[in-house]
This record gives C-alpha cells, structure tokens and sequence, in this order.
C-alpha cells in the first residue's frame, strides 16, 4: 500500500488547522499510521528541503518551518501520494482551487499550511528524515476489518 510523508507546517498548528487537515485526510478514506507533533530543527528542516538548497527562498523556508511545533504524518492508502498533493491544492494558494487545503485556507506560498512527498522517492526519503523504523504502526480500519 503506498504511504507519504504530510506535515502541517508550523502556521497550520497556529491557526488550529491540525483537526480540519487529519479529518481531510481520514474522510477521503487514508489511514494515518504514524503521527507526531514537535519543532523541526535547523538540520532536519535542511535535510527535508536539500533538493532547493540554491533556491533563493531557501533560508526563508527554513526559518519557516523551523518557527514554530509541526506535525508529521505517514499517510497510507491507495494513490496516497498523488491524491494527497491534490487535498493540499497548488503549492502557491493564488493557484489554488477551493475545496483544497491550501485553496480554502492559504494565500501565499511562504506561508501554506501543509506539505506532502511529491514521488515515491520522495515519500520514501521523507518518511525516513522524519520517522524511525519501528514508528509506524500496524491496525485495520473499520472499512478494511471483515465483519461476516
Ligand atoms: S521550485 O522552485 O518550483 O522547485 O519550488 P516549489 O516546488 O514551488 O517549492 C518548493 C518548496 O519550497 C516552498 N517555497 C517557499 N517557502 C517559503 N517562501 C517561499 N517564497 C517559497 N517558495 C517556495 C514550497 O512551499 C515548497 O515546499 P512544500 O513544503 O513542498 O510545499
């Protein structure tokens, strides 16, 4: 089952977004099998975004999502990668399309909301920079336990 990486980005936590974001996610039927709240530091936060180290934005994305707690997830389900990027909306909010995460709540680009692996590369490097092996956990949903 193919997994991702999602983070609510340190201003998601400050306007109270984390339930609306997760209920987003459980309702269009992912599971979430990891989930964690805490501040990124510097050299994680590098790690994650190395690919734009040159990008002029760089230190600002940093400083960014260094700024304040965020919270980590692995979602897990069918085409979680691609349909995820969908939930969040275009990276820049003035692209955005209502009914998306970004498109409902954000209007610029520095500052929105959420994050999530573009590839399987990048779901797997990811998950990797953020969560320990053993830090996912195993259970079935209601949808996915047989009852008869
Ligand atoms: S690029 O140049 O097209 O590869 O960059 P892009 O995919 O648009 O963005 C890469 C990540 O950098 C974030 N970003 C910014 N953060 C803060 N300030 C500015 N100006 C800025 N521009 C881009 C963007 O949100 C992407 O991060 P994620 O977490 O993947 O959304």
């Amino acid at each position: 089952m193919e997994e991702t990486y999602v983070m609510v980005k340190p201003d998601g936590v400050q306007r109270g977004l984390v339930g609306e974001i997760i209920s987003r996610i459980e309702r269009r039927g992912f599971k979430i099998v990891a989930l964690r709240m805490n501040f990124i530091d510097e050299d994680t936060a590098k790690e994650h975004y190395a690919e734009h180290k040159e990008k002029p934005f760089f230190d600002s994305l940093i400083a960014y999502v260094t700024s304040g707690p965020s919270v980590s997830m692995i979602v897990q389900g069918k085409n979680a990668i691609s349909i995820m990027r969908t939930i969040n909306g275009a990276t820049n909010p003035v692209d955005a399309s209502p009914g998306t995460i970004r498109g409902d709540f954000a209007i610029e680009t520095g500052r929105n909301i959420v994050h999530a692996s573009d590839s399987q590369e990048a779901a797997r490097r990811e998950i990797s920079i953020h969560f320990g092996e053993k830090e996912s956990v195993d259970y079935r949903k209601i949808d996915e336990v047989c009852l008869y």
